[in-house]
């Protein structure tokens, strides 16, 4: 196999086998460097030089759940916990706004403490307030929730899989369903949502032909967005010792699904600008055209430590908006106003 052919067909079709994206993920030098290039080519056409910003809220950083890598794991007795009111989101959302944003995502632990009238209260109280877009990561609910809250005016919903292998998922979410996990991805979708899925690069045991398989899974959910990072291990948790997730591998993994996705929005994330000074630039280049910026008050992105190191821990969130936008301008990009709606998702209403 030639990997300028395979980067060829992938240009001109959009599709993939899982022998081709196993290909295009053992790519090394020169070729590998011509995997990034078509992907950003691919960007560059699909979805042009702006890059949007999305003002990332961490409301709760209490969790039922007891993921194995994850920091807010309900076990992990010494995570900071803390609950933000309704007043207090809509403020940060109003914040957010006037510093420039035109979408706000929610997102925390499964805490249900979060009932389906709360969140529904939250999401009415910021669009009465703003003109924003809101997104809701707040994980697994019942299809009644998803429908309220989609009511409410939730436009999109971010959820990852976090991996497509089975045995992988019931060991390292003790309690959890995979099957679940997608029939509410499925749920979210018919309702009308935005959506956004996506899985972790490194996960202890996992293999490449895992990664194959979870990029191919992105793309049979047809996800309006894909948010992708690579695995940080957290010290108050039980996958501790484990090896870091590899940047490369996540770059490898951004550029295959832009070429697969050509038109859906993908996150150069946190976790990438975490564990490389220019891992945000380098997925910016391969293939994402979105960042997440926090824009919660420092006392509180200190405590929803879901990796150790997270970036720009001490910056407000007006720093925060000037260092990312110098970033992008950087790149020979802009910032990306409006909505910014998935394009992926327009052409298919
Ligand atoms: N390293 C990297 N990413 C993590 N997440 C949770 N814990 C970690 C970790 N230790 C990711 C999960 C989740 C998202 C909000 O954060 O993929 O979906
Ligand atoms: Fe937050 Fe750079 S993006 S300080």
């Amino acid at each position: 196999m030639k990997a300028k052919e395979i980067l060829d067909k992938a240009y001109n079709t959009h599709k993939l086998s899982k022998d081709e994206i196993k290909f295009l993920l053992s790519l090394e030098g020169e070729e590998k460097e011509l995997l990034f290039e078509y992907a950003d080519r691919v960007r560059k056409e699909y979805v042009g030089d702006d890059v949007y910003l999305r003002g990332l809220i961490e409301f709760s950083s209490y969790c039922k759940n007891d993921c194995f890598y994850c920091g807010l794991r309900r076990s992990n007795k010494e995570a900071q916990r803390y609950r933000m009111q309704e007043d207090e989101i809509v403020e940060v959302a109003k914040r957010a706004y006037a510093i420039g944003y035109r979408t706000v995502v929610l997102q925390s632990g499964e805490d249900p403490y979060y009932t389906k009238d709360r969140i529904c209260s939250i999401i009415k109280k910021i669009k009465e307030n703003i003109d924003v877009a809101i997104t809701l990561s707040i994980g697994e609910r019942s299809y009644e929730d998803y429908k309220a809250f989609r009511e409410a005016g939730a436009d999109r919903y971010l959820m990852r899989f976090e991996t497509s292998n089975k045995v992988l998922y019931q060991k390292y979410h003790p309690g959890m369903s995979f099957e679940n996990r997608i029939e509410c991805l499925r749920w979210i979708k018919s309702l009308g949502y935005e959506l956004g899925t996506g899985f972790l690069i490194g996960l202890p045991e996992q293999t490449i032909d895992d990664l194959a398989d979870d990029i191919l899974l992105v793309y049979e959910l047809d996800s309006d967005m894909v948010g992708i990072g690579p695995f940080i291990p957290h010290p108050q948790t039980p996958l501790k010792d484990a090896e870091v997730g590899s940047v490369d591998l996540t770059l490898k993994c951004i550029a295959i699904l832009r070429l697969l996705l050509p038109d859906s929005n993908i996150p150069a994330t946190t976790a990438l600008g975490t564990l490389d000074p220019l891992g945000r630039q380098k997925g910016l280049k391969c293939g994402a055209n979105i960042v997440m910026p926090n824009v919660n008050d420092l006392k509180y992105k200190l405590k929803y430590e879901l990796y150790p190191g997270k970036i720009c821990i001490n910056e407000d969130a007006t720093k925060c908006r000037g260092c990312i936008e110098s970033i992008i301008i950087s790149l020979g990009r802009k910032v990306g106003q409006g909505y910014g709606q998935s394009r992926h998702y327009r052409l298919k209403k």
